[in-house]
């Protein structure tokens, strides 16, 4: 069976890392024969601008009915400053198809890369998941009065108890299932009931009342604030996160600079039994795009999520499969220790001799 992958490269870097991150794909699948199919969609500014559109009609059921999922690059563009665009096609894709689950890997890769003294890849390694379908990103509220000094603005902050019991949960069996590397199993929730008193206390509740379920993992529960602070101070106190979807979003790029930067962060959005999408946690990054010098290693890393997540799609390929993600990985842990760098961590190679590099490796891996 062939597996379709729909290719979204997206704006500005966004189609710089994706091209190599799509050419790694094809040599995994020339070697490997992984029956991998690509489907390429031109969604982003350059078609907003000109017809107003962001996700052609009909665009989530042709997903849905035909994609084993979807490799995304980044949306963002100067000429489109509220990002309009990026919401339908973006945040269309998470809530329209459900994607609960946006789980960002936060792993320090060598020790050169910690900007933290003294903790290095034993000490940074979290896994993150963020709620990815409600909170403030409903995009339900309005203004009144607009544009004048008596205006007001109001955005709603959704919180379903079906909503914060399926991330917990779904965090829960991942801690239970994969252990940090010295074998802690634990789940930090984070919130901030003590100000936010309706939506915070629905997620204190529904984490008292889950947790229960998981004797096994420790359950912890920190305030966003004191987590934020935490996470710079003593991050090998971490293995997974659970958090809303506006502070997710806001502690994994604290996550990102943790491992090195955005030029390494990766991410699936997912729900179990449904497609997922796989990308980068960086965005469009307008101040190095056209120059040949983004990071893709957070595209391969993210490659590497998404081939990891084929392999729960199709148990013969399984195998070749995660021999690919494993041989990305490791490609991409040689980069970072020996292989050439982009200027984001110092060097002074483009995004092409890091692409070499790490296809070249990992040919090397799957060849020995
Ligand atoms: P950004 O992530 O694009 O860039 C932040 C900084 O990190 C910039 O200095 C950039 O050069 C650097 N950076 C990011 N990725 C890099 C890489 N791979 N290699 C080297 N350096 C990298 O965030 P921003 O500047 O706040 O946003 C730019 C645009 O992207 C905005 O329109 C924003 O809305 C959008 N955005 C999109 C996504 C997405 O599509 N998933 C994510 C974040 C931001
Ligand atoms: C991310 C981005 C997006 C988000 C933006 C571009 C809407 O910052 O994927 O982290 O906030 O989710
Ligand atoms: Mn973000």
């Amino acid at each position: 069976m062939a597996l379709k992958i729909a290719v979204v490269p997206g704006d500005g870097i966004g189609p710089e890392v994706l091209a190599e991150g799509c050419a790694l794909l094809r040599d995994l699948d020339r070697t490997l024969d992984l029956g991998l199919v690509f489907d390429e969609k031109d969604w982003g500014a350059e078609r907003w601008l000109k017809d107003k559109v962001g996700m052609p009609k009909g665009a989530l059921e042709q997903l849905e009915r035909e994609v084993a999922a979807v490799y995304f690059g980044a949306l963002g563009d100067p000429r489109i400053p509220d990002m309009a665009h990026g919401r339908e096609i973006l945040l269309g894709m998470r809530q329209g198809l459900d994607l609960y689950a946006n789980f960002r890997p936060c792993k320090c890769l060598h020790e050169s890369l910690s900007p933290l003294k003294g903790k290095g890849p034993r000490e940074i390694d979290m896994l993150v998941f963020r709620e990815n379908t409600e909170d403030l990103y409903v995009a339900l509220g309005g203004t009144f009065k607009q544009g004048t000094v008596d205006e007001v603005a109001q955005d709603i902050s959704i919180n379903t108890r079906k909503g914060v019991e399926r991330i917990l949960r779904h965090g829960f069996d991942t801690a239970r299932a994969r252990p940090r590397h010295d074998g802690m199993k634990k789940l930090t929730m984070t919130d901030k009931h003590n100000a936010v008193r309706f939506g915070g206390g629905l997620w204190k509740r529904t984490f008292d009342l889950v947790k229960g379920d998981y004797p096994d993992v420790v359950a912890e529960h920190l305030y966003v604030d004191v987590l934020a602070m935490e996470m710079v101070r003593k991050p090998e106190r971490f293995h997974v996160v659970v958090a809303n979807n506006l502070f997710g979003d806001i502690l994994t790029d604290l996550g990102a600079a943790l491992m090195g930067g955005l030029g390494l962060a990766a991410s699936g959005n997912i729900h179990p039994g449904k497609i997922g999408m796989f990308e980068p946690v960086h965005g469009s990054a307008p101040d190095i795009a056209g120059k040949g010098v983004a990071n893709p290693l957070a595209a391969f890393w993210t490659a590497s999520l998404l081939l990891d997540f084929l392999a729960t799609k199709d148990a013969t390929l399984a195998p070749r499969l995660l021999r690919a993600a494993r041989a990305v990985d490791a490609a991409v842990s040689a980069c970072v220790a020996a292989g050439p760098r982009t200027p984001d961590l110092g060097g002074s190679a483009r995004t092409k001799d890091v692409g070499d590099f790490v296809r070249a490796h990992v040919g090397s891996t799957l060849a020995a």
